[in-house]
């Protein structure tokens, strides 16, 4: 259940090389056009201990990183997160876009890494104290789609990034059982299309949202 607050709270969802953080960028840029106070922020990071976090969890070279060591990492660069960056935010009214949050663990850690889904969900409901997107876009990517995406530039995959293609199946798979639960609150659109198409879609889905507030 949503607690009460003014802000929107709305999650990027989706596997590697989805195309999640042109779609929020795209999304923040339309809402701050319409005037609309906008906070863009990310996981893991977003904040100082949070980006230590990230590097730890996700560059090569700390040595084997044990499945619950690195979902506790993830859960505690959000339980920052959430309470020093989110929450104050959609106190003052702020939409606030996250790239990625509490269903990339369910997906990667408790799927991805067999963790059990509803473990990994409790123990960042825990961290989380809760707060729930009030939106949650995923955009649905082929593991193999994904990886040719993001291996097209230079840029060296991720610890994460460079498992194999069924680890990535399975957590595309947990996404999209995510989204099929509870559907109200998710919007699932093929990472594939256009990026205009999927702009306006989004667009148009997150202005409903705010205009049944208002
Ligand atoms: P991301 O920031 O999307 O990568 P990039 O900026 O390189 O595109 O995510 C980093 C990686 O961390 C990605 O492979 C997914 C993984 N991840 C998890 O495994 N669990 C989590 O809870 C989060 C937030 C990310």
């Amino acid at each position: 259940m949503p607690d009460q607050r003014p802000g929107l709270f709305i999650a990027f969802e989706g596997g590697d090389g989805a195309g999640k953080s042109t779609q929020a960028a795209r999304l923040a840029e339309a809402l701050e056009l319409l005037g609309f106070s906008v906070l863009r922020t990310r996981e893991p990071g977003g904040t100082p201990i949070g980006e230590k976090l990230r590097s730890l969890v996700l560059d090569h070279g700390h040595g084997t990183i044990d499945p619950r060591t690195e979902a506790l990492m993830f859960a505690a660069s959000r339980a920052a997160h959430a309470s020093q960056v989110i929450r104050p935010a959609l106190a003052q009214g702020s939409v606030v876009i996250t790239d990625r949050y509490i269903d990339s663990s369910v997906a990667y850690q408790g799927a991805g890494r067999d963790l059990g889904t509803v473990d990994v969900r409790r123990l960042n409901e825990w961290a989380t104290e809760g707060l729930e997107p009030d939106l949650t876009v995923l955009l649905d990517v082929h593991p193999g789609d994904g990886r040719d995406r993001r291996t097209a530039g230079d840029v060296a995959e991720d610890r994460l990034e460079s498992e194999p293609d069924d680890f990535h199946a399975r957590i595309r798979a947990a996404f999209l059982e995510l989204a099929e639960a509870r559907p109200e609150t998710y919007l699932v659109l093929p990472a594939q299309d256009a990026i205009e198409d999927l702009a306006a879609q989004i667009l148009g889905r997150v202005r409903d949202l705010l205009g049944s507030r208002t």
